[in-house]
């Protein structure tokens, strides 16, 4: 019988129980790879192992021991991927550096090619686009030149340093949107304010109708792709057959095309069985201040970790990885299936999925001894929902 060589590839994927992460190691697992995945805690193994990824434990230190010890056992790595989420990121950064460093002067030691390195930044290093409709409007692309929010500059820079070192190993940077799926990620905070909404309606009210006051306007541009759809994209990097026009380029990675702010509250509302935005039960959702006026009693305001996700509006193209490799997502849109997006996150939660915790102490992180917030505490302390303010 004819046997047809394995791709015996191999990839070492760092931050593998994140959420890209993880997504990015099922990916390569299902092309046909070997996937070594990076976890910091022994407990994170077992869940690796059952989708077949080799778990690997350590951490991105100054202690890379544990890479030592893979290396020394003769294992090679023809790419690596960073999907670590950390902060400060340039210290960070010197750890991931010498990690690709030991793995790059290993293979060229074993006469093996140069890895590819897949670096993980994110579009929101292009900073906003104006809302949908506007005069102007046009997509962020690779050329569009970097304007991160403050939190991500170290980021967004020590992504491109990862270009820089081509005598060592070809490198490209990823960027994608936010994604969703699954736990959903920061999208969860989609389903947290969609949901106390939908639980502040089911109260019953006297007297005048509460107003809740959705703090973005709903043409902002809200685009993300599906994280499955995302992991796919890496692996249409890294098994391109012209290495040399993928290395040391930017790559975003967004949906076929973005929703806006109220197509995606108004599918969810659907999902959660409330009609938005327009009158639901005893509340009004009405849109952000205007000018001059004032945010009143008996009205409610939404967290500010809310804010953050709803009111950040950016179209990201994402031809240039489209053209290049044939990539595509075929994942359905958040707002084309909200009920499913809906119960996946819910079940995540239910389950008490490690991810959802940690976006959900980072969002509400925002609120870290806002004791308004704390004392509210009716929408659930760690909930990015939304409370009323008395008077
Ligand atoms: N989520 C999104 O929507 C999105 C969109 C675009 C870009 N991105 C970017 O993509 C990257 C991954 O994001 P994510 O959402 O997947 O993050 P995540 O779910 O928070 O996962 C981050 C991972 O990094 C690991 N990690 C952090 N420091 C580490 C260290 N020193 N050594 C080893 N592992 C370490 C964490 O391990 P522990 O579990 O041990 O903490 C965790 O597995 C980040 O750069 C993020 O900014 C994310």
């Amino acid at each position: 019988m004819a046997s047809t060589p394995s791709p015996s590839k191999s990839v070492l994927v760092t931050g593998a129980n994140g959420y890209i992460g993880n997504a990015v190691c099922r990916a390569f697992r299902r092309a046909g790879w070997h996937v070594y995945g990076l976890v910091r805690r022994s407990s994170g193994a077992c869940a690796l192992a059952a989708s077949e990824i080799i778990p690997v434990v350590g951490s991105v230190s100054a202690d890379l021991s544990w890479l030592d010890a893979l290396l020394g056992s003769g294992t090679t790595f023809d790419a690596v991927v960073s999907c670590t989420e950390n902060f400060p990121f340039a210290a960070h950064y010197a750890h991931i550096l010498a990690l690709l460093t030991r793995v790059a002067q290993h293979n060229r030691h074993h006469g093996r090619p140069k890895p590819l390195v897949l670096f993980s930044s994110g579009c929101k290093d292009y900073g906003t686009t104006p809302l949908h409709g506007s005069d102007r409007f046009a997509p962020h692309l690779e050329t569009t030149p970097l304007d991160p929010p403050a939190i991500l500059r170290e980021r967004a820079a020590c992504a491109l340093d990862a270009l820089a070192h081509p005598d060592l190993f070809d490198a490209a940077v990823v960027r994608p949107t936010p994604v969703y799926g699954y736990g959903s990620s920061y999208y969860a905070t989609f389903f947290q304010v969609v949901s106390s909404i939908a639980a502040a309606a089911s109260q019953p009210g006297e007297g005048p109708k509460k107003k809740i006051r959705v703090p973005a306007d709903l043409n902002t541009v809200i685009h993300g792709c599906h994280v499955d759809d995302c992991g796919e994209a890496y692996v249409a990097l890294a098994t391109h057959a012209d290495r040399g026009a993928v290395a040391g380029q930017c790559f975003n990675v967004s949906g076929r095309r973005y929703e806006t702010l109220g197509e995606l509250l108004g599918a969810l509302g659907g999902a959660y069985g409330i009609s938005f935005p327009s009158l639901i039960g005893d509340v009004v959702v009405v849109g952000p201040l205007g000018e001059g006026e004032e945010q009143g009693g008996g009205e409610a305001e939404m967290h500010p970790g809310a804010v953050l996700q709803l009111g950040y509006s950016q179209w990201v193209g994402s031809d240039k990885i489209r053209r290049l490799t044939g990539w595509t997502d075929t994942r359905t849109l958040l707002s084309e299936d909200a009920r499913a997006y809906r119960a996946a996150y819910e079940a995540a939660v239910e389950r008490g999925d490690e991810g959802v915790a940690r976006i959900q102490e980072r969002v509400a992180g925002t609120l870290a001894g806002d004791a308004a917030w704390k004392k509210s505490g009716v929408y659930g302390s760690k909930e990015v929902g939304v409370r009323y303010i008395e008077g």
